[in-house]
C-alpha cells in the first residue's frame, strides 16, 4: 500500500484561522493573564503560531500524551509521558490540542487538570472531528470542523510522520 496525502486546508487557510481565534481569546482574555498548555506533540505548530498573535502575558507549558499507537484508530488507553513543568493552580488556563475526535482524551485530561484547581480551564483545538465524538467535551475555540478523514501535516502525523507539511492533508492508502 501506497499513501498519498490530499490536500485539505492550505498553509496561507490556517494561518488566517489563527489570527482570527488569536483575536478572539485576546478579547475575551483583556486584562488577564494566559497560560498556555500545549499537547505534545501535535498541537505544537498550532501552539507556536497561535500564541505569536496574543497580545496578553502568556506563558506555556508542555504536556506530553499518548492515546494512538502508530495506527489511526484510539488504543483507548491514554498515557502520560511528560507532566507540566509549572503549576496551574489559580491560572487561566488555555489548552492547546491539535484535533479533538472521540474526545477520550481531552475528557482524561480535563478531569487530570481540573484537580489542580486552574482558576479556568478552555480549549482550543486546530481541528474538530464533530461526527465521532462519544465523550462530553467543550470546545471554546476550534479553527476548523472537519468531515471523518485521517489528518496529517501541520504537527498531526500518521506514524509519527508528516508532521512537517505546513498544510493539512487527508492521508489515503492506494493499491500499488
Ligand atoms: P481522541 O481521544 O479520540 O479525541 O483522539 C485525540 C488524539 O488522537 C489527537 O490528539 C491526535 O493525537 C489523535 N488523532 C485523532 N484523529 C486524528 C487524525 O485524523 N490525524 C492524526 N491524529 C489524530
Ligand atoms: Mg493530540
Amino acid at each position: 500500500m501506497r499513501e498519498e496525502i490530499v490536500r485539505r486546508i492550505e498553509e496561507e487557510e490556517i494561518q488566517k484561522r489563527i489570527r482570527e481565534l488569536a483575536k478572539t481569546i485576546n478579547d475575551d482574555y483583556a486584562g488577564k493573564k494566559l497560560h498556555v498548555i500545549c499537547v505534545l506533540k501535535g498541537a505544537v505548530y498550532f501552539a507556536c503560531d497561535l500564541t505569536k498573535y496574543l497580545t496578553m502575558p502568556v506563558t506555556i507549558d508542555f504536556l506530553g500524551l499518548s492515546s494512538y499507537g502508530d495506527g489511526m484508530t484510539s488504543q483507548g488507553v491514554i498515557t502520560l509521558n511528560q507532566d507540566l513543568t509549572q503549576n496551574i493552580a489559580g491560572k487561566d488556563v488555555l489548552l492547546v490540542e491539535d484535533i479533538i475526535d472521540s474526545g477520550r482524551t481531552l475528557f482524561y485530561l480535563e478531569n487530570m487538570l481540573n484537580k489542580r484547581e486552574p482558576a479556568s480551564l478552555d480549549v482550543c483545538t486546530l481541528l474538530d472531528k464533530t461526527v465521532r465524538r462519544e465523550a462530553d467535551v467543550v470546545l471554546k475555540y476550534v479553527g476548523f470542523e472537519i468531515e471523518d478523514y485521517f489528518a496529517v501535516g501541520y504537527g498531526l502525523d500518521y506514524a509519527q510522520k508528516y508532521r512537517n507539511l505546513p498544510f493539512i492533508g487527508e492521508l489515503q492508502f492506494k493499491e500499488d
